[in-house]
């Protein structure tokens, strides 16, 4: 193993949560010096986005359908980017207001940041923009000095770890990677109510992605508040051109005009988690050669009952903060949203890696199944692999239903999955609750970069499941706190082979009618 894969471990262990014990995080909190979520460059020209707030027709169950691709225009990017990371609604309760976003985020912290690389002089002065949420605008960091070979347009993302860590401590940079793995999976849905497919691009180094977002640029950011780049996504849409040369994109990054200062995000930094940059060093992407995907037609969606527009779903997406634990959810519908994680549907044509994420379900309400613990293989080729590692008590008895979904044990799971999930009733008052489970230590020791791709697989899942809830009329929420160790024990698993990374819980909402909704954008109006 290496030192880096090494420090990847021993950051895993230390930031499990235990029923004796969280992982460390802050021993108090000033609420008036929570950090801004809101990143703005001072000192660079901002270009506002047309209007917030516009439909497409295409309902969401559609989307995987062939559509005919929109044009690149100043319009269609910037439904792009607010149906990805804009505003999807404010709320307010005595005296406070905070805003919800089209992309979920732990804590409502987002950590993500998006960055637009335009190549096409068309739509944009050629170079790198910061999307600017609150404004809904575009900041011009960086002009490229040299035309380049028009690509047509990227999205970089990179992450904010104080804004996380500044709540939950150490753990934080695991939440900064489902936020990740969130907003690309936000991308993804967008980019194909466009008409347009979202490639990852797998071959940059971090370091060159740095660059290329201008993330590496130390004068233009506080210390503590510093970016550290993610991924790299090309947008293909109908007139893009089939070849990008990535290298160009970073030399005309490294040799452009910057421009501009990020603003302070909050004034005090009390904690300095070592422990985040250390993680954050040993998983730095090297160079690695891309990867070539076959063409990849996703299968049409299973049957649903939904006619809402995909524009609207991705809108009203929220996460259910408790659940109504009398209703049953439809059969159909279970199937349906737990088909949609497979590997082969929309968005998962954006993951070039391989599938590293089985599911195990705490089936609590669900109409004709009995309530118990399951298992859904997401890659049935690792079926044998999770029998071996997991309890012999479990029968692993195949469901009769459209997904390789097995049972493992009949029993009422919701006092457990209440309790697994650091006490939260969202994952006992729900339908279901789950966890993600990776294959993790084969993984983490072939390349210590990997840790952080496992958790954007974890987050894009989980972005599958907040979309399906709502498109089966119930409710979804990522769930990062939980008890690890105990998780394993319940699923008998006794060494690192597969480890739990996430869990999400569905169910029917309790909306808390205390709070009031303010439309996303009535700020600028
Ligand atoms: C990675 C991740 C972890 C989360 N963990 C929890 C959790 O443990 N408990 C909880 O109630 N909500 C959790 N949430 C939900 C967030 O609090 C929620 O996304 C955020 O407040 C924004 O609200 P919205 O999803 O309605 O836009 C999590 C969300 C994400 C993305």
């Amino acid at each position: 193993m290496t030192a880096h894969s090494n420090t990847v471990i021993n950051y895993h262990r230390r930031t499990k949560h235990s029923l004796q014990q969280y992982a460390n995080s802050p021993a108090s909190l000033d609420w008036d010096d929570q950090p801004n979520a809101f990143r703005t460059f001072t000192g660079c020209e901002l270009k506002k986005l047309p209007k917030t707030g516009a439909e497409r027709q295409v309902l969401f169950t559609d989307l995987a359908k062939p559509r005919a691709e929109e044009l690149v225009s100043y319009i269609s990017v910037g439904l792009l980017l607010e149906l990805s990371f804009g505003l999807s609604a404010w709320k307010s309760y005595g005296g406070d207001s905070w805003a919800l976003r089209c992309n979920p985020s732990s804590g409502n912290l987002h950590p993500t940041e998006a960055y637009l690389i335009n190549t096409d002089a068309a739509l944009l002065p050629t170079g790198v923009y910061h999307y600017q949420v609150y404004q809904h605008g575009l900041e011009q960091r960086c002009l490229f000095k040299q035309p380049t070979h028009n690509s047509g347009i990227f999205i970089g993302l990179s992450s904010v770890h104080w804004r996380e860590a500044w709540k939950y401590g150490e753990r934080a940079f695991r939440y900064c990677q489902h936020d990740i793995g969130h907003a690309l999976g936000c991308l993804r849905y967008a980019a194909a109510i466009l008409g347009w497919t979202v490639e990852l691009i797998t071959e940059c180094a971090d370091e060159e992605l740095s660059a290329l977002l201008g993330v590496n640029r130390a004068e233009d950011f506080i210390a503590n508040e510093r970016e550290v780049a993610d991924i790299l996504c090309r947008i293909h849409t109908g007139d893009t051109s089939p070849d990008y040369d990535v290298d160009a994109l970073i030399h005309a990054a490294q040799t452009g005009v910057w421009q501009g200062k990020a603003q302070l995000l909050n004034k005090r930094h009390l904690y300095n988690w070592t422990v985040i940059n250390e993680v954050a060093h040993a998983t730095e992407k090297p160079r690695t050669a891309p990867i070539q995907l076959p063409a990849f037609i996703p299968p049409a969606s299973t049957a649903s009952a939904c006619q809402q527009t995909a524009t609207q779903l991705i809108r009203q997406r929220r996460s259910a903060q408790h659940f109504n634990p009398q209703p049953t959810l439809a059969e159909q519908d279970f199937y349906r949203i737990l088909t949609a994680t497979l590997p082969d549907k929309l968005p998962f044509d954006v993951w070039t890696l391989s599938n590293n994420i089985h599911l195990f379900i705490f089936v609590h309400r669900v109409e004709g199944l009995e309530a118990g613990l399951y298992a859904l293989p997401r890659n049935t080729d690792k079926l044998a692999a999770l029998q071996a590692a997991t309890s012999s008590k479990f029968e692993w008895q195949a469901v009769s239903a459209p997904l390789p979904l097995y049972k493992l044990i009949s029993a009422n799971c919701r006092n457990a999955a209440k309790t697994l999930s650091c006490h939260q009733a969202i994952a006992s008052d729900s339908a279901f609750s789950l966890a993600m489970v990776a294959e993790f230590s084969d993984t983490v020791e072939a390349a210590a970069w990997h840790y952080r791709y496992l958790f954007w697989e974890a987050g894009l899942i989980g972005q599958v499941l907040y979309l399906e809830a709502e498109a089966a009329g119930v409710r979804g929420t990522g769930i990062g706190c939980y008890f690890d160790d105990s998780v394993h024990e319940v699923l008998g698993l006794t060494d690192e082979t597969f480890q739990s990374l996430y869990h999400f819980t569905v169910g029917t909402p309790l909306d808390d009618s205390r709070l009031q909704t303010l439309p996303a954008y009535a700020h600028l109006k």
